[in-house]
């Protein structure tokens, strides 16, 4: 059965939401079902686009993976990033939201940002588009802000991430990411919403839990943050399979007579 986002907030409280990422058909149907959730994320432009943050992904670009992971995946409830740029101001918001929900068959966008984002969430879904929000770590601001910064670790900012998310549930969004936030914050927070809360490097209390398949997967190896658990050791098992391949070739192992015509 679809995932709803009815489904996904019956759960609060009851059972943990489970969530990953991915950028197109062939993971996606992989990891199809098996989690709640799968998110479109921006981190693509890092971990298959090899660029140094998530800033120049395009639109266009978020959208053709969105198309891709939709095609693939058809039972987790599908979330796609808007990128960087692309909700500086409620109408723009509005237009860029209306382009996935009109180009892709995602159930929901995301976008970062806390109290002085509010009035777009509250635009876009006013529109008829579910929203998810995501603050702390907000990895859009790692340039302006000079690295990715853990939050909440003073008394100021606690209360402004508490302040953020509840401007962010009150504006109509449907669960919130919370990205790289000291624990007892993103627990207090996680009590005080009535929506889901959806932790990544934010501690075991939030709502659900997202990592990046590429991080968990152990394919990703430029940097592992801390709170990246790794599944597999990815990189490693498609190394050694691809010099067996190779040394199939040289040695004229492969193909054998049963994989020739
Ligand atoms: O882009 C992404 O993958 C994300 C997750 C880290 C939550 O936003």
């Amino acid at each position: 059965m679809k995932m709803t986002i009815h489904t996904l907030q019956s759960k609060k409280g009851v059972e943990k939401i489970t969530a990953v990422t991915a950028y197109d058909a062939l993971f996606a149907s992989l990891f199809d079902a098996q989690t709640d959730v799968i998110l479109v994320g921006d981190s693509l432009n890092m971990s298959f686009g090899g660029k140094e943050d998530t800033l120049s992904i395009t639109l266009e670009e978020m959208i053709y993976h969105t198309k891709s992971v939709c095609i693939g995946a058809k039972k987790s409830f599908i979330i796609a990033d808007m990128p960087f740029g692309s909700y500086q101001n409620s109408k723009m918001a509005v237009k860029n939201a209306l382009k996935f929900y009109q180009k892709t068959s995602a159930d929901a966008i995301k976008l970062e940002g806390g109290k002085e984002r509010s009035e777009s969430v509250r635009a876009i879904v006013k529109e008829g588009v579910a929203v998810i929000g995501h603050i702390g770590l907000m990895p859009q601001f790692a340039r302006s802000e000079g690295g990715y910064k853990i939050k909440g670790r003073s008394e100021k900012e606690a209360s402004k991430l508490i302040d953020d998310a509840l401007a962010i549930e009150d504006a109509g969004a449907s669960m919130i990411v919370l990205e790289g936030i000291a624990s007892e914050v993103s627990n207090h927070i996680t009590q005080k919403l009535k929506i889901p809360t959806i932790g990544i490097g934010s501690g075991k209390k939030c709502d659900g839990q997202i990592l990046v398949w590429s991080d968990m997967m152990g394919f990703f190896q430029r940097f592992k943050p801390k709170f990246v658990r790794r599944y597999l050791d990815g990189a490693t098992l498609i190394q050694e399979a691809l010099q067996k391949y190779v040394q199939d070739v040289k040695s004229e192992n492969f193909p054998s007579l049963e994989e020739s015509y």
